[in-house]
């Protein structure tokens, strides 16, 4: 009798906790069938691009990369409607306007005017916009500010380390005096960079001639006025210059004029030396952060926008023995040499 009722005791215990093992089994899975089956959900996310530059189309193709690192993939439960201004103002605008009508969940802007476009088309401020490489995301009226965006805009901000790009030009042509700075006067980005640049570039003793131009159309001969008063240019992230790389490059040829650009693509098209960010990098954690969002796991209000500083000391080697630059001196450094 003893023994039965401890046998019944035993038994219910056991059935008590196999029923309640496979009931949690079951919950975990219909947990599991639930998160899959929102990742299945097919998100339509819209990407601005300024203009074609190789810089800006590495970072598309890092978004690309970001979104499928989240699990968001073309053909599969990517819808990815993709414009690109051609550098052209009101073409930007329409094309804002065309992503809003389309309902993309969420826009992406590659490159300040880009970014801005959106921002100005989106009224009610409804839709979440990343910021895909925007200089200085506060100085350009996109947010409150980069801890706190505060609204429907947050993203990736890239400062390239200008200060080093000028030390690296000094070490260099340890006897120049002054430095031209070659820039669009109407890109926010390249303003904020001017500025830092000048900083240090009158600490480390060198004159300053700041060159904005309005257009490509007047980078030709503002390069040629540079190569009569200065000893080298600098260039900042600026998308009317690096859209114009060609010119530049064949103007500083024949002036014999070194050209520091801010980003690797530009020494690559015969830019002498930066200290550059990896625009796929940049590009990634865009297409990162743009995929939480439309998934609804993070909300731009409250996400600070991620801001890539860092950057890797790139020489053009052909460029580097046209200027007679002595390079064994850096052999401690870590430098990466572009030969072409
Ligand atoms: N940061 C620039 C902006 O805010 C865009 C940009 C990213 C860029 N990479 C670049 C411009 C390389 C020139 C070259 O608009």
């Amino acid at each position: 009798m003893k023994n039965k009722g401890l046998f019944v005791t035993v038994a219910v215990l056991v059935i008590g906790l196999v029923g309640y093992g496979i009931f949690q089994g079951t919950q975990k899975d219909e947990k599991k069938t639930t998160t899959s089956s929102s990742e299945k959900e097919t998100h339509r996310i819209g990407v601005l691009q300024l203009v074609s530059h190789p810089a800006l189309d590495q970072i598309y193709e890092g978004i690309q990369e970001g979104l499928a690192k989240e699990g968001l993939k073309e053909g599969e439960n990517l819808e990815l409607l993709f414009q690109n201004g051609q550098g052209d103002q009101s073409k930007l605008n329409t094309m804002s306007q065309q992503l809003v009508q389309d309902k993309a969940e969420v826009l992406v802007g590659i490159a300040t005017p880009a970014a801005q476009a959106l921002d100005n088309n989106v009224k009610n401020k409804d839709i979440p916009i990343v910021l895909g490489a925007i200089t200085d995301p506060k100085g350009a009226g996109l947010v409150a500010s980069n801890e706190k965006p505060g609204a429907n805009i947050t993203g990736v901000s890239d400062q390239p380390p200008v200060a080093e790009i000028i030390q690296l030009a000094k070490d260099l042509f340890p006897d120049a005096k002054k430095v031209g700075m070659l820039y669009s006067s109407s890109e926010m980005n390249s303003k904020f960079q001017v500025a830092k640049a000048r900083k240090k570039a009158e600490a480390l003793g060198l004159e300053v001639v700041e060159k904005p131009v309005a257009s490509t159309n007047e980078v030709a001969q503002t390069v040629q006025v540079l190569a009569g008063e200065v000893d080298f240019v600098f260039i900042p992230l600026d998308n009317t210059i690096a859209n114009a790389m060609e010119t530049v490059n064949q103007e500083a040829t024949k002036q014999n004029l070194p050209i520091f650009p801010s980003v690797e693509t530009m020494v690559e098209q015969g830019g002498l030396a930066t200290v550059g960010i990896s625009q796929k990098e940049l590009g990634v954690q865009t297409g990162i952060m743009a995929a939480k969002i439309a998934k609804g796991e993070s909300d731009p209000a409250t996400t600070p926008i991620y801001t890539f500083s860092k950057g890797e000391t790139i020489i053009n080697k052909v460029q580097a023995e046209k200027f007679n630059i002595d390079l064994s001196n850096f052999d401690n450094q870590e430098i990466r040499f572009i030969e072409k």
